[in-house]
Formats: C-alpha cells, structure tokens, sequence
C-alpha cells in the first residue's frame, strides 16, 4: 500500500500541506464515515464534505440519480443537515482523521453564503469550497457562477468573513470558464476548483418522462473527463492561482491528464460508487509511474502537456 506521506505526492498550497494529490469530491463521500470500511480517511489528501447550506435540507424527490452511458445524472438536491449540526456534530469528528478537511457550502442568496463562510471562520475547518453552482432565488434562479458579476460579488462577499483557504468550485455550464476563473482570483480565491457537473436530461421513451422527477440533473463521471481536461487548461492560462481539477477521474492515468492540463490536486467522486477502494488504488498507482519516471514530486507535472 502507498505511503501517503512521502515526498513525491506531497503538495503544499499556501499554508495547506495535503499529504498526497487526491480529494474525494463534495456530494459523493458524506462526510467519509461509510468509505471507513474500505481505507483510512488519513489515506486521503483531503475530504470535500455535502454541500452544507444554511438550514436543514431533505432535497428532492425522487428518483434524483439515473444512470447514462459512461456517467449518472444526479439531482440529489443538496440534502444535507444543516451548517449548524456538521458544525457542532460532525466537524469535530472529521478534524481528527488526520487528513484535511474541506467545508462544501452552498447558498440560494449572497447573504446565507456570507453567514456560511463566517460560522465556518470561527472552527478549525482548513478550508471552504465555494460551490456557486446553485441558483440564485432571488434572481430567477439562474446560478451564481454563470456570470461574471454574480461571481464577483459572492467571492467579494465570503472573502470579507474568512481568511480560510478559500476555493472557488465553478460551473462548468458557462461560455467562458477563463473569465469567471479570473473573477474568482480578483476577488480573492486562493483556488479554484473546476469542474462541478453539467447540467442533463434523460427521457424514458416508454412513458415520454424524464427519468429525474426534477427533469434536469448534474452529469459526472467519466464521461466528464475531456471537458474537465479542457477547461483547466484553459484556465491555467489565465490565473495564477492553483487549480483543483474534477470530472470523470477513474484511475492515474487520468488524474495525470488533469494534472498536465494545470491541475496542482485532483478530486474524484462517482469512481467511488463503482469501486470504493478507488483512492487507494489510484494513489499506488500514480505513486508507482512518479517513481519509474523519476520524478520527485507530483507538482513538477502541474501544466506540463506539450502543446501543438
Ligand atoms: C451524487 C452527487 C452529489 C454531488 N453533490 C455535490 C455538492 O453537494 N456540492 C458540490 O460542490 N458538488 C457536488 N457534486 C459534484 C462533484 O463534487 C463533482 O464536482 C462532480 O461529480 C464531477 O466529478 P466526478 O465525475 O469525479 O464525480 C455531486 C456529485 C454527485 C455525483
């Protein structure tokens, strides 16, 4: 089994030291206790938790998952118990797994993402993701994250109530990753963290319904892959700051391209439904291919690809 704590995989954002590359993506771990089973959290470089929002959330009906050719669509709806009970109930726990712990938060208004980012501010979380993928109510539900403006203001906003490490999660459902990117670094992002999924559709033709009762639902998995490739290269271009790829990770050979197209860390989610000990795996392997290609540590591959 790996070493996660050796020299190749460490990598060190700011005042973070992961000992390795990998994060379990938000949504897609709870809050890691089912996967304790299977491997250690403290195998981990870093657990993203549920989405967290201000009050408790049931989600939404069901059937919320369907599965697609190479993916599933899911519109679980950020059920999750509120920022107070992961607070006062499950942070304490998680902060003693000895690997680091990263608060998922969700807002439907500019206002319950200031309040999530200053309850967060005052506990020993080591860092708040920004997931600005959700709609914004007031506004006619169209999602933080799709214009610039909107971008702007939340990270302004959260930057003000915290002096965590603070990453920008964004929507992969834009016309122009490279510009809301750099609106999150104006505004303060110590990273980005790209790409949530993209948003899809899955009909029965028997009954004309979709098959998700919330019509709509988030793509992942390795159907993902290319545009997440894509767009953290294309982001890497444009900001300074360190980007965490996700989308459709599998194996090393993947995490790989993340990381040559700009990636500093890499998360990965669905491969968990389908293999559990996933992680594991993909940390010995990208461990072992570091090591037969001499190279000393991971972060020496970050933007590497050769263009044409
Ligand atoms: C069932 C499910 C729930 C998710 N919930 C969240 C969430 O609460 N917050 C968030 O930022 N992303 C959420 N995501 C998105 C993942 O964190 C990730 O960005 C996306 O699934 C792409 O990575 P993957 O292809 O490796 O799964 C969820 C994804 C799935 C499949």
């Amino acid at each position: 089994m790996t070493n996660v704590t050796n020299e190749r995989l460490k990598v060190k954002l700011k005042n973070l030291e992961f000992k390795n590359p990998l994060i379990a993506a938000s949504g897609t771990v709870g809050y890691g206790e089912e996967y304790e089973e299977f491997f250690k959290l403290s195998s981990l470089g870093g657990i993203s938790v549920k989405g967290t929002t201000k009050e408790k959330r049931q989600g939404n009906k069901t059937p919320r998952i369907a599965e697609t050719p190479c993916g599933i669509l899911n519109s679980v709806g950020l059920e999750n118990p509120g920022i107070d009970c992961f607070i006062e109930k499950i942070l304490p726990n998680l902060l003693t797994k000895n690997t680091i712990v990263i608060a998922n938060i969700a807002g439907s208004s500019f206002y319950e993402y200031e309040y999530l980012a200053e309850k967060l501010n005052s506990t020993n979380v080591h860092a708040i993701e920004l997931n600005i993928s959700c709609p914004n109510v007031k506004q006619g539900g169209a999602s933080f994250g799709s214009n610039i403006k909107d971008v702007e203001k939340v990270v302004s906003m959260v930057r003000k109530k915290t002096d965590k490490f603070l990453i920008v999660k964004l929507s992969p459902n834009v016309t122009s990753i490279a510009e809301i990117a750099k609106a999150a670094e104006l505004k303060g992002a110590d990273a980005l963290c790209l790409i949530n999924t993209l948003v899809g559709m899955k009909i029965n033709i028997k009954t004309k319904r979709p098959i998700l009762k919330n019509n709509t639902g988030g793509l992942s998995g390795p159907c993902l892959l290319p545009v997440a490739v894509r767009m953290v290269w294309e982001t890497k271009k444009a900001v300074s700051i360190p980007i965490v790829g996700c989308g459709g990770i599998s194996s090393f050979e993947d995490a790989l391209e993340i990381i040559m197209a700009g990636a500093s860390l890499f998360q990965i989610g669905t491969v968990l439904f389908k293999n559990p000990l996933a992680p594991i795996k993909i940390l010995n392997d990208l461990n072992n291919w570091l090591k037969n290609n001499n190279i000393k540590n991971i972060s020496q591959l970050t933007g590497s690809v050769l263009e044409w």
